[in-house]
């Protein structure tokens, strides 16, 4: 179970949140975020303008973007997709929040960056060990091995790829609301040799059929959510799984220590760039998943930071 320890202090978030309500100051703090994202990767030997150069040109030296991008982008986008307003603000430090090849050729470094250090003292190997951690909980807690799973909200499809790692012989279907970030896990899967089904789709409401699934994975998707939204996708989650199936979200565990005492500072640069955090931090899970027809979950840590809430079908 998750240790309990006092969520964020009121007083905290409240000047916090007042801070980031003025304009210049959220800016600053936006731009100070992500440089230390970039500063950190430097410090665990990724080269981030390098290899976000090398996937935008997708190696072909005689251009910065290859047109291949935009050809991949028409294939996969759904044009008639409405995008909920929630996901139309800034995020993570860019204007256009998930809907820009910018977020999506940087958004593995940066997950590498943000990363380190989850478990243990792993630096770069800190993402991979925590999407290991995860695995690792499903996998004891589950009864059988999964044969059909949706990632959703896949990004560009690094939990997508370590489901297809833990689990390979299932089929395994990739969702996400950015059309941009679909198209690079597309590429990926490609470039892997690994066959993905991928879907450009609300996780809130998609297009595949009721009852099809024995796995639904939500990773590191429940911090970026308000909490309406939040809990139509556990709906979704519902629909989709097959009779005795299991619904897995993994993300930052609200009663980590690490939260609890993190410096107000730090805590500025995070909410700047995580619109939607005091919401799920004060989201009920327990609660909404039995509301939404789940029994009660498996609650565990998996990291310093993270837990696994793995609620079965009801
Ligand atoms: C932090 S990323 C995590 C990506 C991936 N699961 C991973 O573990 O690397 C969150 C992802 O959730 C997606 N997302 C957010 N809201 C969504 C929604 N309502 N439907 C589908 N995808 C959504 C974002 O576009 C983004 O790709």
């Amino acid at each position: 179970m998750t240790p309990s320890a006092p969520p964020i202090p009121r007083l905290a978030t409240h000047v916090v949140n007042q801070l980031l309500a003025i304009k210049p100051l959220f800016n600053v703090a936006k731009h100070q975020a992500r440089q230390m994202m970039v500063k950190r990767s430097a410090t665990l030997g990724i080269d981030w303008y390098g290899e976000v150069a090398k996937l935008k040109s997708r190696g072909n030296e005689q251009s910065a973007f290859s047109p291949d991008w935009d050809k991949d982008f028409a294939a996969i986008a759904n044009p008639n997709l409405h995008y909920p307003d929630y996901y139309l603000r800034p995020f993570h430090a860019y204007d256009q929040g998930n809907l820009s090849w910018q977020a999506a050729t940087e958004v593995e470094v940066a997950a590498y960056a943000v990363h380190a250090w989850a478990c243990a003292e792993d630096g770069a190997k800190g993402d991979a060990h925590l999407r290991q951690s995860y695995h690792d909980v499903v996998c004891k807690a589950l009864p059988t091995t999964p044969q059909t799973i949706v990632d959703l909200g896949c990004g560009v499809g690094m939990s997508t790829f370590a489901l297809q790692a833990t689990f390979p012989d299932a089929e395994i279907t990739g969702v996400d609301l950015s059309p941009y970030f679909v198209a690079v896990a597309q590429y990926q899967a490609q470039q892997k040799h690994l066959n993905i089904h991928w879907l450009h789709a609300a996780a809130e409401e998609t297009p595949l059929p009721r009852a099809s699934f024995d796995l639904v994975s939500v990773c590191l998707v429940y911090h970026e959510l308000p909490q309406t939204a939040a809990i139509a996708i556990l709906q979704e989650a519902r629909r989709l799984l097959k009779p005795n199936g299991h619904l897995a979200i993994m993300d930052m565990n609200p009663h980590s220590e690490i939260y609890a005492k993190m410096p107000p500072y730090i805590l500025t640069l995070l909410k700047s760039t995580e619109p939607y955090l005091d919401q799920y931090f004060a989201l009920d899970l327990v609660k909404e998943l039995k509301s939404a027809g789940f029994k009660t979950p498996l609650i565990t840590a998996n990291s310093l930071r993270h837990r696994t809430v793995l609620a079965q079908v009801h």
